[in-house]
């Protein structure tokens, strides 16, 4: 992180900007405070594929490089929104005054996103405010780049052709030039309308919604289940979540794009779709924690019956921010390496990954390991789809019908996904972590009580 009083920036590392949409959210929050408690030694970092040994030597950006800005709808500080993230134990006590330069730093890289209540601006015009903002940014902090991360709340899918506004900060990246993750399941950079810009801005995207919890599980179930041939009759699934994502996904339209994707991933696991639903609660007693339950029906040999129930209790933040910061860190070197277009090689960290892409977690890992094994050597075999975007900004989106797929433009594929892109490369054991004395730890409230980390 820059602009930090407390935290050395190694002063030959480039400066690399996160741009976050929904930057003052709990997500968001955690991301920001993390990477400075992180690059400050006050923990380790726990949670981060980036930092294990698969990543040695593959020239990802540093954490105390990153600089973050974004564009949100709200105007709460975010040393304020740490503060209440802190009383709700979903960040150690003590971080937002151990990293409060650093959050505020942040905030004021913070600008105004769209549309706002009223607001009379055409999409075009948010395109452009929020694309100068992005340039802006880049500019004034002197960054090589900007790696642009959606966070923002969820919003249900367009039901006639304008694009939302995931899709209108998702042409600012574009137009930007800036590598583009969507995190959420909102449409993003999946709308047809922006197909062609997609084509030719000449960045790397990567997949849409984070895979953190009960998808997580069910990306690693499901292949075990096809494996020892076993018959999954039903796959059912409960989440009970609060905080302002169990808030948005109240809304049944919201909540149905989130559930396409956690049931999409069974379907593909087991190459065929099982009884079953899966469902939403919003439950604000529980904050930012979820409790995900799985009931799994299955037969064995002799058609015996069987049940599979599991039952994860995570704090949706803390899984969430360590994956964004890898991602940011991931498609800053993808950048720089020249890739553009897809990078089905991060499927690990989707429920929707861009491009054809496993769908089984070990798969989904062992094309990560090649993925940084190439990077390692420079990017060489990557696949590429267009030049680096160093030149004039792509024109703006064009017109077109609602989205329907994946990856801009698309259709979904009607049957199970088919593995593909790098195929399964050897896979590394990342071996032991390598141990840092983190030193004084602010100390973590355990959550709402009775619930488990
Ligand atoms: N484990 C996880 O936490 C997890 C996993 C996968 C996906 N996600 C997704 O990450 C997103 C963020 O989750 P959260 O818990 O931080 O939610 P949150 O409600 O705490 O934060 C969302 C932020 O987005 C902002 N926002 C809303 N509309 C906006 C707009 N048009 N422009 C800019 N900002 C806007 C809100 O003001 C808020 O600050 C959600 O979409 C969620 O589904 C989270």
């Amino acid at each position: 992180m820059s602009a930090s009083p407390s935290v050395s920036v190694p002063g030959s590392a480039p400066r690399v900007g996160v741009w976050l949409i929904g930057a003052r959210g709990s997500v968001a929050t955690t991301v920001v405070a993390g990477c400075a408690a992180l690059t400050a030694g006050l923990h380790a970092p726990t949670g981060m594929v980036t930092e294990t040994p698969l990543f040695a030597g593959v020239g990802l950006p540093p954490l105390a490089s990153l600089v973050f800005g974004g564009h949100d709808t709200t105007d709460c500080a975010l040393p304020k929104r740490a503060e209440a993230l802190a009383e709700g134990g979903v960040l150690p006590h003590g971080l937002p005054e151990a990293v409060t330069a650093e959050l505020a730093a942040a905030d004021a890289e913070i600008r105004p996103g769209g549309p706002l209540p009223g607001d009379t601006r055409t999409p075009d015009e948010l395109i452009s405010a929020f694309t100068a903002d992005l340039q802006d940014f880049v500019r004034r902090r002197g960054l090589t780049r900007a790696v642009v991360v959606n966070v923002a709340s969820t919003e249900p899918a367009p039901t006639d052709t304008a694009p939302p506004p995931s899709s209108l900060y998702a042409a600012a990246a574009l137009r930007a030039g800036c590598p583009y993750v969507n995190f959420t399941p909102s449409t993003g950079l999946d709308h047809p309308a922006l197909a062609s810009l997609a084509e030719s801005a000449g960045v790397p995207w990567a997949g849409r919604d984070g895979k953190t919890g009960q998808t997580l599980l069910r990306s690693v179930l499901g292949p075990m289940f096809a494996q020892r041939a076993l018959t999954v009759r039903a796959w059912s699934g409960t989440n009970l979540l609060g905080g302002g994502d169990g808030a948005a996904l109240a809304d049944p339209a919201a909540a149905a794009a989130k559930n396409a994707g956690k049931e999409r991933v069974v379907t593909d696991t087991l190459g065929t779709a099982p009884e079953g639903e899966t469902h939403i609660d919003d439950v604000p007693a529980l904050g930012d924690w979820k409790t995900a339950w799985d009931h799994i029906a299955f037969d064995g040999f002799l058609d015996t019956r069987m049940v599979l129930q599991t039952t994860w209790q995570g704090c949706d933040s803390a899984l969430a921010a360590p994956l964004v910061l890898d991602l940011a860190r991931l498609l800053a070197r993808a950048h720089e390496a020249g890739l553009t277009g897809p990078l089905p090689e991060l499927a690990f960290y989707f429920k929707d990954p861009a491009g054809e892409a496993p769908s089984a977690l070990g798969e989904q890992y062992a094309a990560l390991a090649g993925f940084a094994e190439r990077l390692r050597t420079g990017g060489r075999d990557l696949p590429t789809a267009g030049a680096v975007a160093d030149g004039p900004l792509p024109a703006g989106p064009e017109d077109g019908p609602p989205a329907a797929g994946r990856g801009p433009g698309r259709t979904p594929p009607s049957g199970p996904r088919r593995p593909g892109g790098p195929g399964p490369r050897p896979v590394r054991d990342p071996g032991p972590r390598p141990v840092r004395d983190p030193g004084p730890r602010p100390v973590r409230d355990p959550g709402p009580r009775g619930e488990a980390r």
